[in-house]
């Protein structure tokens, strides 16, 4: 999972430097689709559930699962680019929220929060901590920055499965009362909304977005129960990931 984490970091900080005003999302896919390869991995969107990129980029009021096309980037949009490999056997899933050159001071609280929230879930984590204390965390921090959480997207447990064993809400669920146990692996991925968190799907089946059309963010990490606390896999073997450009 280390390994494959590492991997998936690299990716996810390489197709991010990329982000800039005039690029198309069929490019970034195009570079994780070669990068994953470089690194033996396959890119687990490709073909999952009929998904037809190597990468989801998820822009502005997309919520997530955003499928790359020749749309070029502008000046001032947000973009989750979201990373997802295979390989030893095991899934790496990583994605952050880059900016297009300059934005508004909206957006900027967004991101920066939605990026703080997914801290906030990871912090809380210790052996035997029901599920339910992370939506909590997330929620309670979204809420004190005024945005939303949106509650149809999930974090999941990912090992030799791309989803499966834990359900993760991002909003507290008192019915969350599966325990995390030592050794478990799972993502914290939180969407966060500067208006209302309803969410709609396009008729594509994936592109989730906002009803009002305000725009979204999010993070994720994968990450193994440790007896300390959470031990991320998504960052490379110094400690990197995309998300440290926020610092
Ligand atoms: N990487 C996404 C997640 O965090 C899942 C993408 S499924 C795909 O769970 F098919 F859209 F790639
Ligand atoms: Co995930
Ligand atoms: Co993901």
């Amino acid at each position: 999972m280390r390994r494959t984490g590492a991997k998936a970091a690299e990716i996810l900080m390489i197709v991010g430097s990329h982000v800039a005003p005039g690029v198309t999302t069929d490019e970034l896919d195009r570079i994780t689709h070669e990068e994953a390869l470089k690194r033996n991995c396959y890119p687990s969107p490709l073909n999952y559930r009929g998904f037809p990129k190597s990468v989801c980029t998820s822009i502005n009021e997309v919520i997530c699962h955003g499928i790359p096309d020749s749309r070029p980037l502008a000046e001032g949009d947000i973009i989750n680019i979201d990373v997802t490999v295979f390989c030893e056997g095991v899934h790496g899933d990583t994605s952050t929220t880059f900016i297009a050159g300059e934005t508004d001071e909206f957006s900027k609280t967004l991101v920066a929060e939605t990026r703080h929230a997914l801290y906030a879930g990871m912090d809380v984590l210790r052996p035997g901590s029901p599920v339910s204390s992370i939506g909590r965390a997330i929620e309670s921090h979204a809420k004190a920055h005024q945005l939303g959480v949106v509650r149809e997207f999930i974090g999941h447990g990912v090992g030799t499965d791309f989803h499966g064993g834990l359900q993760i809400p991002h909003y507290y669920d008192r019915r969350a009362n599966t325990r995390i146990e030592l050794g478990m692996s799972f993502t914290i991925e939180p969407m966060l909304t500067l208006g209302a968190p309803d969410m709609y799907m396009w008729d594509d089946d994936w592109t989730a977005l906002t009803v009002d059309g305000r725009r979204t963010a999010q993070f994720e990490h994968t990450m193994v129960m440790a007896d300390d606390g959470v031990d991320v896999m998504t960052v490379t073997p110094a400690g990197e990931c995309a998300h440290d450009m926020y610092r």
